[in-house]
């Protein structure tokens, strides 16, 4: 992280009582029990989508589903850098990924499939959507990303939870990590960075080629 988040976030928390701070820390328990309990909900109705999925078309769709839980650390970070205030109403009003739900799938014309079945159930209204496997980003970066609010039912009480969904395939997932570990090596030559990029787009460019021809493989198979 960097030193000046490090030192805003320390300065945070110092202008805070002690009392002020424990009270967010317990209710922030309650809080984001909320946003596991999106995530429940929402992991949920992919596995029901990919047991359906396989009866209409002889296949799961779905070779695996990675969830997570964004840290308080993580979230206060967030918070500070994009200058938005250190209270729970302000992470519920501001942050969209909290809770985050990862589908990876083996075809590109799944992921359109699912994201359609999921947006198109009436307690799920889509806040906003970023197709970067139609538009990828500049490093090559693929995936399709959806932010989606979900009733959760609770004791006596609905609440809506917003949760971030992205979903890609196993390639675009294998190249997301490595590009990932990748991007926080520190003490690189701007040489080595730059080369490293040059291959990570390419990489990228070359798994994507390899999802189209397995979906073209497929779709001839099918249609023998
Ligand atoms: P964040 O502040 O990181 O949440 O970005 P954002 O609010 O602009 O949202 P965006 O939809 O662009 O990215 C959200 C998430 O997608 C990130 O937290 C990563 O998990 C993933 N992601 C986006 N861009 C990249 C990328 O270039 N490389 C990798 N490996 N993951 C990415
Ligand atoms: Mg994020």
């Amino acid at each position: 992280m960097k030193t000046e988040i490090k030192e805003q976030l320390k300065t945070a928390f110092e202008s805070k009582t002690e009392e002020e701070i424990r009270e967010m820390i317990e209710n922030a328990h309650g809080l984001m029990s909320y946003y596991r309990c999106a995530i429940l909900e929402i992991e949920t109705k992919f596995r029901v989508l990919n047991e359906q999925f396989s009866i209409s078309f002889e296949r799961n769709p779905i070779e695996s589903i990675r969830t997570r839980l964004k840290t308080p650390h993580s979230i206060q970070e967030k918070l500070i850098r994009r200058g938005f205030p250190l209270t729970l109403e302000s992470i519920e009003e501001n942050l969209y990924d909290i809770a985050g739900i990862r589908v990876i799938c083996t075809y590109i014309d799944d992921i359109y499939k699912l994201a359609d079945c999921l947006i198109n159930q009436d307690d799920i209204t889509l806040v906003s959507m970023k197709d970067y496997i139609k538009n990828p980003k500049e490093n090559g970066y693929r995936s399709l990303h959806l932010i989606v609010e979900i009733p959760i039912f609770l004791v006596g009480e609905k609440k809506l939870v917003k949760a971030e969904v992205q979903l890609r395939t196993v390639s675009m997932e294998s190249w997301s990590n490595v590009e990932h570990s990748l991007c926080y090596k520190k003490d690189i030559s701007p040489e080595l960075k730059a080369e490293t990029s040059k291959k990570l787009l390419e990489y990228a460019d070359a798994c994507n080629k390899i999802d189209l021809g397995m979906q073209e493989l497929r779709e001839r198979v099918e249609n023998r």
